[in-house]
Order: C-alpha cells, then sequence, then structure tokens
C-alpha cells in the first residue's frame, strides 16, 4: 500500500480505481527524431511495461489503454501491420510476466477483421489470466466507443426479439451489461498525451463523469512521473456526479 491508497475515510487522498489511457503521440516523437514511426511504436510499448508497473505499485485496480481504434485500419498498411506485429509481440515476450504478477488481461472491441493468428493469441491472454486477482489491464484493440455501443444495442435488440427483455425494462444498467466492459467500474481518470484534448472514440458511455487529464509529452516519453503527476491533478479535483456538492450523496471529494 502507498499513501495513494484507494481507502478515503475522512476524505483522505484515493487513487483512482480506473484509469484509462489514450497513448497518443508515438509518430510525434518518432518524427522528432528523424526515426521511422514504427520506432515511436516500439517505444510506446516500452512505455506502456512502464506504466503497468506503476500502476500496479500504486494499487489502481483497472487500467484500460487504447491501443488500436477502429479507425485505426485508414492508416498505410505498413504501419497497420507493424502495430499488429507489435501487439503480437507483446503478448508473446509479456504475457508469461503479467500472468506471475497476477494480472487478470481483458480485451474490449471486434475481433471482425482481425487474423486468426492475433484472435487466438488475444483469446490466449484473456483465458490463462481469468482468475487473476491483481490489476486489470484491459486493452482496447480494434475498439471504437460507437461501435461497442450499436453491438450492445443489436445485442439487446435479439433479446427483446427472443422474448427475454421487455422493452421498458431496458435502463443504463441494461445498456451498460452489453457492453465489452459490463462488470469493470465506470473509469474515474482518463489520461491523453500528446496535447489532443479530444476522446477519439475511446469508452464513449463509460466516461460519462470520468475526470480528464491531458499531458503534452508524446506517449513513449510516459512514466511512472507522468502517472503520479496526473493522479495528483486528479485527486484535487472535486467529483460531484450532477449533483450539487461534493458533500452530496456520492461523497466522493477527492483532495491531496
Ligand atoms: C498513437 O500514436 C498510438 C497508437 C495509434 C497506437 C498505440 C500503440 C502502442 C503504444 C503500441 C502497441 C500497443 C500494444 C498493446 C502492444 P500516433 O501514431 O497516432 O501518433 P501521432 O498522432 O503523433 O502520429
Amino acid at each position: 500500500m502507498t499513501d495513494l491508497d484507494h481507502a478515503t475515510p475522512n476524505d483522505r487522498p484515493a487513487v483512482p480505481a480506473h484509469v484509462g489511457i489514450i497513448m497518443d503521440g508515438n509518430g510525434r516523437w518518432a518524427a522528432a527524431r528523424g526515426l521511422p514511426r514504427i520506432e515511436g511504436h516500439r517505444r510506446g510499448v516500452e512505455a506502456l511495461r512502464r506504466t503497468i508497473r506503476a500502476a500496479i505499485e500504486l494499487n489502481i485496480r483497472y487500467l484500460t489503454v487504447y491501443s488500436f481504434s477502429t479507425e485505426n485500419w485508414s492508416r498505410p498498411a505498413a504501419e497497420v501491420a507493424d502495430l499488429m506485429f507489435l501487439i503480437k509481440r507483446f503478448i508473446r515476450n509479456d504475457l508469461a510476466e503479467l500472468h506471475q504478477h497476477d494480472v487478470r488481461v481483458k480485451i474490449i472491441g471486434t475481433r471482425d477483421g482481425l487474423k486468426p493468428d492475433i484472435v487466438g493469441m488475444l483469446d490466449e491472454a484473456q483465458d490463462l489470466t481469468h482468475r487473476n486477482r491483481g490489476l486489470t489491464l484491459v486493452v482496447a484493440f480494434n475498439y471504437g466507443g460507437r461501435q461497442e455501443l450499436a453491438a450492445a444495442v443489436r445485442r439487446i435488440a435479439e433479446r427483446v426479439l427472443a422474448g427475454e427483455l421487455a422493452p421498458h425494462s431496458i435502463s443504463t444498467e441494461t445498456v451498460a451489461d452489453h457492453l465489452d466492459t459490463a462488470g469493470i467500474p465506470d473509469p474515474d481518470l482518463i489520461i491523453r498525451t500528446s496535447g489532443e484534448q479530444r476522446l477519439s472514440n475511446f469508452l464513449m458511455w463509460q466516461t460519462a463523469y470520468a475526470e480528464f487529464v491531458f499531458q503534452p509529452g508524446h506517449w513513449p516519453d510516459f512514466d511512472r512521473c507522468a502517472l503520479e503527476s496526473a493522479l495528483a491533478a486528479y485527486m484535487g479535483r472535486e467529483r460531484r456526479f450532477g449533483g450539487t456538492t461534493a458533500e452530496g450523496p456520492l461523497k466522493v471529494k477527492t483532495a491531496l
């Protein structure tokens, strides 16, 4: 346990249970050094390893990373191939260690359009670690928030057609239960590197009350210090969830 503990009696600092990261700026990091974009992505994987280690040490329960969006298919074929290669290499090289550290890997996104070898590796990562109780590492791969919502609506409609669900009983919980993230708490904090300030189709439903921290640095330079700085910013925020004061029913004021 660290001072950045989850326990919050007397408004003590609370580490966000769920942090989502939009890992942006690999290409710009590489361009600034006259390197090919793949080098930026490679260094991005190293930053991801550092971040997973730091998240475990800081007692974060869920870490969701945006590693390939449904829109990333529009990149040049060679870059798409590089990103596919890197996810495969990440699973091949890092899965055993993640498992040793009790990390539970969960993949969100659609399998549509993915080659069978990648689908097999994603399934293997989930199957091997599904009983682990440490950090849950959620990898958003071939993921888009709108696509996830459309798929949830399709599944709900099928259940209505099958007579399993009455339309009047459909609530926000019903929708949440049909998303890829069912059972995972909503993110408390979203970090985006590289200075861009947008969501880019990441966890659209789940971020309704998330706090956002935008950092100017590019993703390959991200480290524990950058993560702690984002956590400190988060802890200085007052979360009201649509209520009037932090002392309202949810009492989730976080302060340093
Ligand atoms: C954004 O940088 C980053 C991505 C599209 C992919 C993120 C991927 C990794 C960190 C590595 C692969 C992930 C795993 C899980 C192995 P960008 O290319 O959009 O950068 P730019 O906006 O500067 O061009």
